[in-house]
């Protein structure tokens, strides 16, 4: 058997969550395979709306497996909140949910240490979720983290507070910030408790175990390609590597594998945070998707910054990824526009061309456009992909094209339902 993997393709909030939760009654495993609290995936059906931010969404879906690999990084605070929403809803997930041993802690000092970092940076600051995700992984990188698995062991507590001292003593040459680290150490060290009665896992053997027995398996990835620590907008990333590369290492599976990638992407684009974004709109347009879009960060609430969709940014994360097929999301918020345009090159250093520079800070880069006829109608009745209005169609063909990769899914709304299938998936 294989893993397949759905991920952004763009700075993250593609619609991740909505896309997995649609597909996990096909699997019998979702697995998160990197990134941490920094994400936020929302799911909305029978009226209700939740926001995962560590947990796999696929845990709406009975009988459904869901594994946090050893690539995630875990706040047992946020951890357990996400359970209490889930007792609240009255979802059993106690046999369902899984967590590997080798899944990397973030600390209330990782946190503190982020929001000292970010305020050392000032003006050049990355934007970050403040979650403690760059300190975490830098500690994991410096072979100086706390594992999952670490905490069953008799002198945790030794190791735990050798770590805080590191950080403590890192923080003396950052600013400081206002942050209440006794009684947020007195919630970590209480939720590790919810963390320690969850089944944790060899997460590699369990895997690779699934695999062998033929079990099918969603890998669900976070943030976006852009946001990969390798190929995207450095060093305005984050910490992880978001591409399908990431699979491999974040869960122990080889390479081989790996089945079926499913980019997804909006149908225009958006980014939370610092770092340089082509096609951004800057003007009432750019207004007029947020509010049509509602563009406000799932983890922090931050506007998002809105622009059209930009194609040789879309083609070179497809090729990151070996994407085979493409999720469009959020189509509907283009419902009432008169015109529509997408970048299809780029013009820098007196080229024009469809390539990425080495680096797109600070570089004057004009992206080209196409326009395209909009279609100035809701979606709700297309049940299909022959029922959208025609210049719906024709826009999804164009993306098609230039992209050279087929469209299975297209997403017209926020809730399970809004989902039109086309091609193989139908
Ligand atoms: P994720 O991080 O990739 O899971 O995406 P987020 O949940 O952060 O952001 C996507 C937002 O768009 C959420 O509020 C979703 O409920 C919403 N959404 C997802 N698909 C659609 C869609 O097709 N149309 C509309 N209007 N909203 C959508
Ligand atoms: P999902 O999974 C959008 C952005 C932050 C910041 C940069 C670094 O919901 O798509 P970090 O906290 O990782 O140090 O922040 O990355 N970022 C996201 N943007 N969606 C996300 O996740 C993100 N996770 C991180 O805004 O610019
Ligand atoms: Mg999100």
């Amino acid at each position: 058997m294989t893993i397949d993997v759905i991920l952004g393709l763009q700075w993250g909030d593609e619609g991740k969550g909505k896309i997995v939760d649609y597909l996990a009654t096909k699997y019998d495993v979702v697995a998160r395979f990197q990134g941490g609290p920094n994400a936020g995936h929302t799911l909305k059906f029978d009226g209700k709306k939740f926001i995962l931010h560590t947990v796999p969404s696929g845990i709406f879906r009975q009988e459904l497996i869901n594994l946090i690999g050893n690539g995630v990084v875990i706040d047992p605070i946020t951890l357990e909140r996400e359970l209490a929403n889930l007792d609240t809803a009255e979802v059993e997930y106690r046999s369902r949910l899984l967590v590997a041993k080798k899944a990397h802690l973030i600390l209330p000092t990782h946190r503190l240490l982020d929001a000292a970092n970010e305020a050392a940076k000032g003006k050049e600051k990355i934007g970050s979720t403040l979650k403690g995700i760059g300190p975490t992984y830098m500690d994991k990188t410096g072979r100086n983290g706390l594992r999952v698995g670490d905490t069953l062991l008799p002198d945790f507590m030794e190791r735990y507070n050798s770590l805080k001292n590191k950080h403590l003593g890192l923080l003396q040459a950052l600013p400081k910030v206002e942050f209440d680290l006794e009684g947020e150490e007195q919630k970590w060290f209480a939720s590790l408790n919810t963390l320690r009665s969850l089944t944790l896992v060899d997460g590699e053997y369990f895997i690779n175990q699934k695999l062998k027995d033929g079990k099918r398996i969603l890998a669900e990835g976070a943030q976006g390609s852009m946001l990969d620590i390798d190929f995207g907008t450095y060093p305005y990333v984050t910490s992880s590597n978001t591409v399908t590369a990431g699979v491999c290492s974040g869960l122990g599976v080889a390479p081989q594998r790996v089945g079926e990638v499913i980019g997804i992407t909006k149908a225009y684009c958006t980014r939370v945070g610092g770092g340089p974004f082509p096609t951004e709109l800057l003007d009432e347009t750019g207004d007029f998707l947020r509010t049509e879009g509602a563009e406000f960060g799932s983890t922090t609430g931050r506007p998002r910054r809105c622009g059209w969709i930009d194609l040789p940014q879309l083609k070179y994360t497809i090729m990151l990824n070996g994407v085979t097929q493409l999720a469009i999301t959020k189509i509907d918020v283009l419902n009432k526009f008169e015109q529509i345009k997408a970048a299809t090159q780029y013009r820098y250093s007196g080229l024009t061309t469809d390539q990425l520079p080495f680096d797109l800070c600070g570089l004057p880069l004009e992206p080209v456009y196409e326009d395209f006829e909009g279609w100035q109608q809701e979606l709700d009745e297309a049940k299909d992909f022959d029922a959208l209005p025609k210049a719906a169609q024709g826009y999804l063909d164009a993306l098609e094209r230039y992209l050279g990769v087929p469209i299975t899914m297209v997403s017209t709304g926020p809730e399970r339902e809004s989902l039109i299938l086309k091609g193989v998936l139908k």
